[in-house]
């Protein structure tokens, strides 16, 4: 990120939220806030999305992401998950939406400059602050992330939900597994949900010339992946940390789950969403 500045990735992931909204109905992900919250009228939003038919595939992926992080949220709160925190929440509108009102507390972490102008784009659109909801601005590459959660309240006693989306590619592996081993030390357990894609080298010839182009085009916002992962390794490492229940949907089963009539071959590299459990071990 460049100091001292909102995200510019996470203007772009809203915005492809929006545009899902229009283009797509919100088939995948319903968000009643997505424009709302960009102050943006429909047609603009899909104007700027049809001009770039590239984007398409992108869109669907944070869509996809959000729906698989949201229900996995609704069935742990079934099953008696009280806390949710949103790492690098961006202009995720879960806080606002929370239909569990405050029986779910809600913490909101993300970068301060990225937070204060959320804030700023909240009270532009009227959108009301839930008491559920509690704000904490760190920078998850120079602070500790359990020190400022449990100087806004956090209790680390709770079973707590993470969401950590479009976030993991942008940190260095230190943040990324710092992070993980300590949603991993909660002593009543946590899940977790993010995503990865798979290392750049092992994507076919043509899809990583157009992986190249999309990462040169974040780079140029000051926001580079510098963070892929090796799904075997990946999962051998969670489990190292304590998670017991690992779900990954990498291209394949996205398709198959999210887009069932889809034609054609399957991708088997590229993007993953993924869902980890401390929990069952705890059983
Ligand atoms: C691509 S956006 C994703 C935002 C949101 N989760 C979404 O899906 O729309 C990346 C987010 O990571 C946050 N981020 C990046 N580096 C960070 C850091 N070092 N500390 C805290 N947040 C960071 C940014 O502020 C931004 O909100």
């Amino acid at each position: 990120m460049q100091y001292g500045k909102p995200s510019r990735t996470a203007l772009a992931a809203a915005c492809h939220r929006a545009a899902h909204q229009v283009l797509e109905q919100g088939r995948i992900f319903a968000d009643p806030l997505a424009l709302t919250i960009l102050g943006a009228d429909a047609q603009t939003i899909a104007q700027q999305a049809e001009e770039k038919p590239s984007g398409r595939r992108m869109r669907l992926f944070i869509a996809v992401r959000a729906r698989f992080a949201e229900d996995a949220l609704a069935a742990a709160f079934e099953s008696g998950t009280r806390q949710a925190v949103v790492l690098g929440a961006g202009l995720d509108t879960y806080a606002y939406r929370n239909p569990f009102g405050n029986r779910l507390r809600v913490f909101e972490v993300d970068h301060p400059a990225t937070q204060a102008w959320k804030r700023q784009l909240l009270e532009n659109a009227a959108i009301p602050l839930p008491g559920s909801l509690t704000f904490v601005p760190v920078d998850f590459e120079r602070e500790t992330l359990a020190r400022r959660l449990a100087a806004a309240g956090f209790d680390r006693t709770q079973q707590t939900f993470f969401t950590w989306l479009g976030v993991v590619p942008y940190l260095k592996q230190e943040a990324v597994w710092s992070t993980l081993a300590f949603t991993a030390s909660l002593p009543n357990g946590a899940h977790v949900v993010f995503d990865y894609a798979d290392p750049p080298a092992s994507l076919p010839t043509e899809m990583r010339a157009s992986h190249e182009s999309r990462a040169r085009r974040v780079a140029a916002l000051g926001e580079a992946w510098v963070t892929y992962f090796e799904p075997e390794r990946l999962h051998a490492e969670l489990v190292e940390l304590g998670f017991a229940e690992i779900e990954d949907l990498g291209p394949a089963q996205i398709v198959s789950r999210y887009f069932p009539g889809r034609a054609g071959s399957l991708p088997d590299k590229g993007g993953h969403v993924i869902r980890a459990t401390t929990i069952h071990r705890r059983k």
